[in-house]
């Protein structure tokens, strides 16, 4: 570093010893000038060596995997064979491959959001009782980690309404990690996932809806299923269903033995409207759904709370 300061102190000199070309009759100053680039650079160049040097001997290379205990065996969490991807993650990219294949694109949810998404957006009149229906954490600052994947639908229908011009089809899923202020039981989680689906066109309706509906769980299930709906509400959808599969006999179900497995709908005029889509022009369906739910029922599993236990010898049997 000395090295250094000495060197800019005599390129000073230099660079004072410069301005002395203007005292010099005009012949001599091509010659002058020549002389005093050559020596600037010189000293350029021996900086420019000198902060080189400085970075190779002063900057220790770390190894950020290197276990110190040399001569110890690896404890069993740092080794990458005992890791593996949680369940849900492995059952998440599923949901979306069969999404996708049946060809819906795919965005992820955001993990913090605002009023506006949450309830404004999805045509929950201010002050209603039904926003006290979803049991919303909420920051001292006032923002909302989302109690629902719905928070990402007025995103999606402005993000994606272009395409409705192009192709005359907006059709989008959206995976998310959702948070509801909830007694924690072995059926109820304060956090958890939630899979939310999108589709708008010009003609579409509820058959349509059943229809994918009925594809997406057939498929998750490897077998075909008895499905049912019966009324349900929620201010984005009008009309709401509730949408339940008949628990199939190789998971434990018995005959007539029907789970919820989502909310679903027609999306409601004003969320389009809100988005710049002409509800006159085009219709929507939505739906929503836990995906802890689907999975513990895919694997027997009798209580929510292990997905985010870390304990591992839960996650070891996957
Ligand atoms: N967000 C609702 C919930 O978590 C579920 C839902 C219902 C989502 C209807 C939708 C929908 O997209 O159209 O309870």
């Amino acid at each position: 570093m000395e090295e250094i300061n000495k060197l800019k102190q005599e390129l000073k000199k230099i660079n004072a010893e410069a301005a002395g070309i203007r005292d010099l009759p005009t012949e001599k100053r091509a010659e002058f000038g020549k002389a005093i680039n050559a020596k600037r650079a010189a000293i350029l160049n021996k900086i420019a060596e000198c902060e080189k040097a400085l970075l190779d001997t002063e900057v220790l290379p770390i190894d950020v995997t290197a276990w110190s205990g040399v001569n110890e065996p690896l404890p069993e969490f740092y080794s990458a064979e005992m890791g593996s991807a949680h369940p849900l993650m492995t059952e998440l990219d599923r949901v979306c491959d069969i999404y996708q294949m049946m060809g819906f694109d795919i965005l992820e949810a955001r993990q913090l959001d605002d009023e506006y998404h949450m309830f404004d957006t999805l045509n929950f009149a201010k002050e209603h009782p039904a926003r006290d229906g979803y049991d919303t954490f909420r920051t001292e600052e006032g923002l909302i980690p989302p109690a629902h994947t719905s928070t990402m639908q007025h995103r999606v229908l402005k993000q994606f309404k272009s395409r409705l011009d192009n192709d005359g089809v907006l059709a989008v899923v959206v995976p998310g990690r959702v948070f509801r202020n909830e007694d924690v039981d072995a059926t109820h989680e304060h956090t958890f996932y939630q899979c939310e689906g999108v589709y708008v066109s010009r003609d579409c309706n509820m058959g349509q809806m059943l229809g994918i509906l009925r594809e997406f769980f057939e498929k998750y299930y490897e077998q075909k299923l008895n499905i049912r709906t019966q009324p349900g509400y929620f201010p984005f959808t009008e009309p709401s269903l509730e949408f339940m599969i008949e628990k199939p006999k190789d998971l434990g179900g018995k005959k007539g033995d029907y789970l919820e497995m989502l909310g679903c709908g027609m999306i409601h005029p004003n969320v389009l409207k809100m988005a710049g889509i002409n509800p006159e022009e085009f219709h929507g369906f939505a739906w929503g759904g836990g995906i802890d739910r689907l999975v513990m029922l895919r694997y027997g599993l009798d209580d929510v709370r292990h997905f985010e236990s870390g304990n591992l010898n839960f996650l070891r049997e996957f």
